[in-house]
């Protein structure tokens, strides 16, 4: 089974699916929306072929989108892992691969949806955070839920103590929920 990741930033997610030896599945693409992302660098160093775009050069989303498509069902790509991709999928790659994109986000969602989920939770001095797993729909960190992971938030902890417990489970939750969607063809 072939995958594909969406990302536009550091990385360390994709790198944990690379690390993981029992994914069920092949990361054989990333799509990348930034050509400075770290991200790019660590596909790099595994042979991983990288497809970047640059969303402004097209007219509209849909129109970079089904260039997108064309891209991943040439490699034969069934499951797309988005991982630290900060744009909006739109309904031409919603529609073409229905209940095959996946994101994580690191809150408890439906809290804290959107961009600095981790510093959106610190500032709220809730006590409990965490990581989710959801399907992707039209709206920004709406769709049905897959897995969720509570971490405690505790009262000494800095951004960076939290951002670091958080990123802990994700690089564990991640590789393992793909792994069950896979292996279950996408049920749960
Ligand atoms: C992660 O916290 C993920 O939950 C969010 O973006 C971040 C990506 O981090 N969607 P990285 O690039 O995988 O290190």
């Amino acid at each position: 089974v072939k995958a594909a990741v969406f990302a536009s930033g550091t990385g360390s997610n994709f790198q944990a699916m690379l690390d993981e030896s029992d994914l069920a599945c092949e990361i054989i693409l990333l799509i990348c929306d930034r050509p400075e992302a770290a991200v790019i660098e660590k596909a790099r160093q595994h042979q991983i072929p990288v497809y970047q775009f640059d969303p402004k050069q097209y007219a509209t989303k849909e129109a970079y989108e089904r260039e997108l498509v064309t891209v991943l069902k040439k490699a034969r790509v069934q499951w797309i892992f988005l991982a630290g991709y900060m744009r909006i999928v739109g309904s031409y790659l919603l529609h073409a691969y229905q209940g095959k994109i996946v994101n994580i986000h690191p809150s408890l969602l439906p809290d804290f949806p959107g961009k600095d989920a981790i510093t959106q939770a610190f500032a709220a001095k809730v006590d409990k955070t965490g990581v989710t797993i959801h399907f992707i729909d039209e709206g920004i960190d709406t769709g049905p839920i897959i897995a969720q992971q509570t971490v405690d938030m505790y009262p000494d902890d800095t951004i960076r103590s939290l951002t670091k417990r958080i990123q802990q489970v994700e690089h564990k939750l991640y590789p393992k929920i793909i792994k069950q969607l896979v292996q279950n063809e996408g049920e749960l």
